[in-house]
């Protein structure tokens, strides 16, 4: 089949699968906020839709526009957050909302080099933001595009496919009219593609070049440092408000059952990151929740 041929049919196989098994009742394609769309891409740059839903509606509803947002407690913020995952998001979306009340209004910006200098957006994000809240054709990849492209346009012999050559079948398919919808659309075949390569150990995702399989969570520094702040956030002072108890090494070593040189290391490193990252401040000897 010639390249012009093999594009229309890749793009009529594409909207037929979401004609019938499109998620059309995902909530952050129901609205056209600009603030609720960019909750709903930053907490999916790392957590499954599945998950995402159970906490979306919640999470809106405590903070429901940019001004709630960057008015709140960082502590209120994290704790709506728990479950989600990578906590470093939540600051982020907090200081953007910031930035975004400061900077600009209160209007989330329009153009893509000025998202990606806000925080925690990226190349990815700026361009699912560009099509999503703006419907404008602009390129970008995410895991799920990045399985429709190689299943589809690179034989199963091709290892090491880089975004690179994506990108120019990406372009090549790009449907001007109706970015927002065909972003949807290739979202969701990549989905099930998704589902359907785990049955049979064969997702088109390990022939990217940019393949990396997950580490275990269970023991990992991530997962310690996510039990550090739940523990930080549990702390509550006598008026009952969030966080504002401290905590010292020997409680924190405690709640986390640590003990010996490497554990007691290891405690060390993954606070002095979370002081370095804004999460936590230190007062005398005790820790805290930065709620600044
Ligand atoms: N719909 C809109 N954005 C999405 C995303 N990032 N993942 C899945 N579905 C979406």
């Amino acid at each position: 089949m010639d390249t012009s041929k093999k594009a229309a049919a890749f793009k009529s196989a594409v909207r037929h699968h979401y004609r019938l098994q499109g998620r059309h009742d995902l909530p952050w394609r129901k609205t056209r906020d600009p603030y609720a769309i960019l909750v709903s891409e930053v907490m999916l740059q790392q957590t499954q839709v599945s998950r995402v839903e159970g906490f979306y509606g919640r999470f809106l509803e405590k903070f429901p526009d940019f001004r709630t947002l960057a008015d709140a407690r960082a502590s209120d913020v994290l704790a709506a957050w728990q479950g989600l995952g990578y906590n470093r998001r939540a600051l982020s979306l907090k200081r953007l909302a910031e930035t975004v009340m400061g900077e600009y209004g209160g209007n989330l910006p329009s153009d893509r080099a000025a998202l990606e200098r806000l925080p925690g957006i990226g190349k990815g994000t700026s361009g699912s933001l560009m099509a999503f809240v703006f419907n404008k054709p602009e390129l970008f990849i995410e895991t799920n595009i990045r399985r429709v492209f190689i299943h589809h346009f690179f034989p199963r012999m091709r290892r090491g496919v880089t975004d690179e050559e994506i990108e120019r079948y990406i372009q090549r398919t790009m449907d001007h009219a109706h970015p927002r919808e065909w972003y949807w659309a290739l979202m969701d075949y990549g989905a099930t593609l998704g589902r359907s390569a785990q049955g049979i150990g064969s997702n088109p995702n390990r022939r990217s070049a940019h393949y990396k399989k997950q580490g275990t969570f269970r023991g990992s520094d991530r997962e310690l440092r996510g039990r550090i702040l739940r523990y930080l956030l549990s702390q509550k002072n006598a008026k009952g408000e969030s966080a504002k108890k401290g905590v010292n090494k020997g409680q924190l070593a405690a709640f986390a059952g640590i003990s010996g040189s490497v554990e007691s290391g290891r405690i060390e490193r993954v606070v002095s990151r979370l002081l370095e990252e804004g999460f936590i401040i230190k007062r005398r000897n005790s820790i805290y929740i930065n709620d600044r």
